[in-house]
């Protein structure tokens, strides 16, 4: 059978090779591969069942498509750039090896359900992963914020010094933003848990097929609603590539801090070796690249988000070949979030932090001036009168070169009457971290509650993957057993 056999019939000559090479989506579309058989195998086998196919015929194409399964996994499987994706892909090859019957396999579906099927299923395996790439990095910065409860830093607002917090309290920010973006993917995955296979090139069959099996036995919720719907959207590529792009800011944030803290002006941390890299020609450089690398490669991540939705923006329903676009940019974002979380991860579980540098750091800029303004409040002061009395003791501390727990009792009343003794109980950093006591606050209290919290999360999304794959792997090996 020549290759162009598969649909040639409507041309009188072959496709030039420009168009051939101009047109084929092979380059991304073979990491669909394995997704691709499935649904041929859920397809075929839901064909033999509602009799739309002789079982005989059925059963040829089943163990035909398993044993391109078994060549997969041992790597034997080579794709043809003379076809244009892998499914044409898929197909040739069981059909040079079954002959004609082969054929059959397409009935009622069109590439057009296909790939959006084959895409939903890869989408779904790839966030499940991103989703545990981006709990390991949330489960290593909290595990440092369970060290350092008691490690006090600046907290920082437009970068200026402006309450102590505890470096646990500081992790706890990001392990938060974290734990939503990997709830972000999972509540994508629920609305993409829907089947389109069925739904044919965009109006539905005439075979008596049944959606409902096809979609149980590729483990989805239920089959799409709407045909044209089906194979037109790709809302659910661009949900995940918006929830990689937030992904990648918050890793980049990060990023950002652990490049200044390892800088010589901050000098909070220090990375592994294993983790930083050389200077060419600077003999005493340790550089931060892979922080710098995660930080620039969010670029590309928002790059694919734009790229996708300016693909999507204005087309017509249904399918259009611009479609095929959508691949290699969520493919591409994907993959940057998953190695950047891994790489993250590794970074900041290796890193030497300095906790001496942080609490030198505290003593600088006034940072207990708002507790000295909640004290005088304590007193019966109004905060506007107590905020303006300790900005003014400030502008003396820094006129007279002191820091606001080194003035005498004498000075403080000159700002006010209303300070007593008991004021140097609340300026040491401790006490005022300490007394954050409120739900969220820097206190060890509140910040032992937030880690508790999080590993709730974190261990609820572990037992849905762990659900999920169960389930996905069921689907593989029902849909893998000989007839
Ligand atoms: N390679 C195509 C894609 O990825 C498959 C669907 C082709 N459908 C079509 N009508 N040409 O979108």
């Amino acid at each position: 059978m020549s290759k162009q056999a598969l649909w040639s019939g409507r041309f009188d000559g072959g496709m030039d090779e420009s168009t051939l090479r101009f047109t084929s989506s092979l380059d991304v579309d073979s990491a669909l591969a394995f997704y691709d058989v499935m649904g041929s195998l859920a397809h075929v086998r839901m064909l033999k069942e509602q009799d739309i196919i002789p079982v005989g015929d059925a059963d040829e194409i089943i163990r035909g498509l398993i044993s391109i399964v078994s060549a997969m996994e041992k790597g034997e499987f080579e794709t043809d750039d003379s076809l244009e994706d892998i499914h044409t892909n898929i197909e040739f090859r069981l059909t040079s090896m079954i002959g004609p019957v082969g054929g059959k396999l397409h009935t009622g579906r069109s590439r057009n359900d296909q790939v959006a099927t084959d895409l939903r299923m890869y989408l779904r395996d790839i966030i499940l992963e991103a989703v545990m790439d981006i709990d390991t990095l949330a489960m290593s910065m909290l595990k440092v914020a369970e060290e350092h409860d008691g490690t006090i830093m600046p907290g920082f607002t437009h970068m200026q010094h402006a309450q102590p917090v505890t470096l646990a309290q500081h992790m706890m920010a990001h392990v938060f933003r974290l734990s939503r973006d990997a709830d972000r993917l999972l509540n994508a995955l629920d609305r993409m848990d829907r089947c389109p296979l069925g739904s044919a090139a965009l109006a539905g069959t005439t075979y008596p097929i049944d959606r409902r099996m096809t979609a149980e036995a590729l483990g989805f919720r239920a089959p799409t609603q709407n045909s044209i719907d089906s194979v037109s959207s790709r809302d659910n590529v661009l949900e995940t590539v918006f929830c990689a792009s937030m992904a990648a800011i918050d890793m980049s944030s990060v990023c950002e801090e652990l490049i200044l803290w390892s800088s010589q002006e901050f000098g909070f941390i220090e990375m592994a070796d294993a983790y930083t890299t050389g200077s060419s020609i600077m003999p005493q450089k340790k550089n931060p690249d892979i922080a710098e690398l995660i930080r620039g490669r969010t670029g590309a991540v928002i790059g694919d988000l734009v790229s996708l939705m300016t693909m999507m923006k204005g087309l017509p329903l249904s399918y259009n070949r611009d479609l095929q676009e959508d691949k290699g940019p969520v493919m591409d974002s994907m993959r940057i979030v998953s190695d950047g979380a891994d790489m993250l991860s590794k970074v900041i579980s290796t890193m030497e932090i300095k906790k001496d540098a942080m609490l030198r750091a505290v003593g600088k800029g006034f940072i207990n001036a708002t507790d000295l303004a909640d004290y005088l409040v304590t007193k019966g002061v109004p905060f506007r009168d107590a905020h303006a009395a300790v900005g003014e003791s400030v502008r003396y501390c820094i006129d007279n070169k002191k820091e606001l727990e080194d003035l005498t009792i004498d000075e403080f009343r000159g700002f006010s009457p209303s300070i007593e003794e008991d004021v140097y109980d609340i300026l040491p950093v401790k006490a005022c971290v300490e007394r954050r006591l409120s739900y969220g606050g820097t206190s060890s209290a509140s910040t032992d509650m937030q880690i508790t919290e999080a590993i709730g999360m974190i261990m609820e999304r572990d037992e849905r993957i762990r659900q999920e794959t169960q389930l996905i792997e069921k689907c593989w090996d029902d849909l893998l057993k000989d007839v």
